[in-house]
Formats: C-alpha cells, sequence, structure tokens
C-alpha cells in the first residue's frame, strides 16, 4: 500500500504532531513524512517538526495540494523551549493538541567498544532524551483537550541484536518508557503506544549502506529470500505510517503501552531456520 488509498476521516478533526516531517534526500518515502501525509489524508492538521524545516515544507506542500492543512515548525527535538514552541504552535494554529508521533530518529552502527561517550550520549539524546522532552510539553496540552495519543517509533533493534548498541539501547529504552508512561497518563485519557519498524526502505537507509559500502541490491535480495513476506512486499515508510495512523485513531482506542511491529515477519523468524531456507529470487 502506499499513500493514495482511502480518505476515510479515520482522524477527522484532530491535531496532530509529527517530529522529523521531513525526510533525508533521496529517493522512496521516510516514515515520518508517510505518516504525517497519511494523517492528514485521513482529516487531522498537522504541525510538521524538523531542524531542517526545508526537508518538511516539502512534506507541507504535499499535503496542502492534497487539500489538507499543515504548517512547519522548525525545531530540535533534544532542546527543551523547541519542544515546548512545537506544542504552542499546534495550539496557536489549530487551537489544540491530540496526537504526537515521535518519529525522530538517528542511528550510528557499532559495537559499545566501538562507540565513544560522545556518540553514546548523542544517540540517547536524540533517539530517547527527545521522547521525554516533547511528551512531557504535549501530555498537558492534550490532557487539557480531554485526551490525546501518543505515538513512539522505535526500532527492529530494541527487540534484536543488530548491531548498533547504542542506537539499540535507545530504542528499547522507548518501549520502557511507553509503558510507564501509559500507566501514569492512562488516567487523563492519554494513549502512549509503540510502532517498531524492521527493515524498511526509506531514503535515509539507502544513504547509510551506500556510506558503509553495502551492496543495497544484495541486502534487498537477502530480505526476499529470508523475510516471510520477502517475496511479496518490501517495507517502506508507508507501512510504518499505516500503524501509527490506527494508533492515532480512535480505532485504538482501548489499547495502551502496546508495540506494533512492521518488520515483515523479521522478529519471528529464527535466524538459523531463515538461512537455511534461504533462496535467492529466481530460484524455484
Ligand atoms: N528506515 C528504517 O529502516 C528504520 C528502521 C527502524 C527504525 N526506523 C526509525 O524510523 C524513524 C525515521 O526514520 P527515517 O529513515 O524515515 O528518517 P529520516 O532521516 O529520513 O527522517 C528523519 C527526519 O528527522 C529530522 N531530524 C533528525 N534529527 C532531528 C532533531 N534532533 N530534531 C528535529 N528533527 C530532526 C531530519 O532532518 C529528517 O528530516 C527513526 O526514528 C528511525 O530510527 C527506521
Amino acid at each position: 500500500m502506499t499513500g493514495a488509498e482511502g480518505n476515510s476521516g479515520r482522524v477527522a478533526g484532530k491535531v496532530a504532531i509529527v517530529t522529523g516531517g521531513g525526510q533525508a534526500d533521496g529517493p522512496g518515502i521516510g516514515t515520518g513524512k508517510a505518516t504525517a501525509i497519511l494523517l492528514a489524508r485521513h482529516g487531522a492538521d498537522i504541525v510538521l517538526v524538523d531542524r531542517e524545516p526545508a526537508r518538511a515544507e516539502l512534506t507541507r506542500a504535499e499535503i496542502e495540494e492534497a487539500g489538507g492543512r499543515a504548517v512547519v515548525f522548525a525545531g530540535d527535538v533534544t532542546d527543551s523551549a523547541d519542544c515546548a514552541r512545537a506544542v504552542h504552535t499546534a495550539l496557536d494554529r489549530f487551537g489544540r493538541l491530540d496526537v504526537l508521533i515521535n518519529n525522530v530518529g538517528v542511528s550510528q552502527p557499532g559495537s559499545i567498544l566501538d562507540t565513544d561517550e560522545q556518540t553514546w550520549d548523542r544517540m540517547q539524546q536524540i533517539n530517547l532524551k527527545s521522547v521525554y522532552l516533547m511528551s512531557r510539553r504535549a501530555i498537558p496540552a492534550m490532557t487539557a483537550g480531554g485526551g490525546g495519543s501518543i505515538v513512539n517509533v522505535s526500532s527492529i533493534g530494541a527487540l534484536r541484536a543488530i548491531g548498533f548498541a547504542a542506537y539499540s539501547a535507545a530504542k528499547g529504552g522507548m518501549i520502557s518508557l511507553s509503558q510507564e508512561m501509559a500507566a501514569a497518563h492512562g488516567p487523563q485519557g492519554i494513549r502512549v503506544n509503540v510502532v517498531v519498524p524492521g527493515s524498511v526502505q526509506t531514503p535515509r537507509t539507502k544513504g547509510a549502506s551506500e556510506k558503509l559500502g553495502q551492496d543495497l541490491q544484495r541486502i534487498r535480495d537477502t530480505a526476499a529470500a529470508v523475510l516471510p513476506l520477502g517475496r511479496v512486499t518490501v517495507g517502506t515508510g508507508w507501512d510504518i505510517g499505516w500503524a501509527a495512523l490506527f494508533f492515532a485513531s480512535d480505532e485504538s482506542q482501548w489499547i495502551t503501552g502496546q508495540v506494533l511491529t512492521a518488520d515483515g515477519g523479521a522478529s519471528v523468524t529464527l535466524p538459523a531456520v531463515a538461512l537455511a531456507g534461504l533462496r535467492l529470487p529466481g530460484d524455484s
């Protein structure tokens, strides 16, 4: 599925902040951009937060071309004052705040021996502290409006070792933090859930693979061979967006503190079994 299917008003009347609402340069669609477009298409007004506002402007243009409403807030989600201003932007421009998608994430490969302290701290700040900073500004605004939904975009690295120690630790912490927030703020009508993307094709992953000198086609062929859904579909930003839309909408009103993994089945497949059954595309 792409973003074009349906326009059912699943989040009509809601106001949503999407952090990292732009995307890295390159072909394909980022998870934040896809989520913002889907939320807008299904009726929400959007505040796109990005530290590179030119990127978010492209998302805003697409939303407006399709008849939706969006504004860009230029800010860094590791900065507490920027997080407060992002929430004020939602209240000033659209009058309320119902949904927060904590989508910003930056990864860095390496074991803990490869990871210096500065990198460790940066990974925790961008990937985990940002969720704390944005959410503690958003929750009072949501509570004032009668409740809301927070969706945190984690990573398969939270569930399986992927060779990104500091990033995975932060993404795992995001799940624990979401459970704490769900329990503490449920009584105010705030739901908190997590979407866990497996490896999905976004402009950033293409760039990262090229930087690491990896053969992207070989990675895709291997994924197609070992993932349960690998031959049927390739995961993209849209797949994360659809999962986030469900958590943002009232369809999930009785669901909080939960983790929804969108990974083509990677996390339910034993590596040894997957490898033993490995068939390259084209093999019978
Ligand atoms: N692509 C994948 O395979 C994959 C897998 C697992 C998890 N994820 C997660 O999905 C999310 C988005 O991934 P993507 O590949 O679409 O990313 P992306 O890099 O394309 O987009 C992220 C956007 O966030 C912005 N941004 C970065 N740091 C920021 C900050 N401190 N403050 C404000 N904006 C900031 C960037 O300018 C960019 O526009 C991340 O949380 C990532 O960890 C992606």
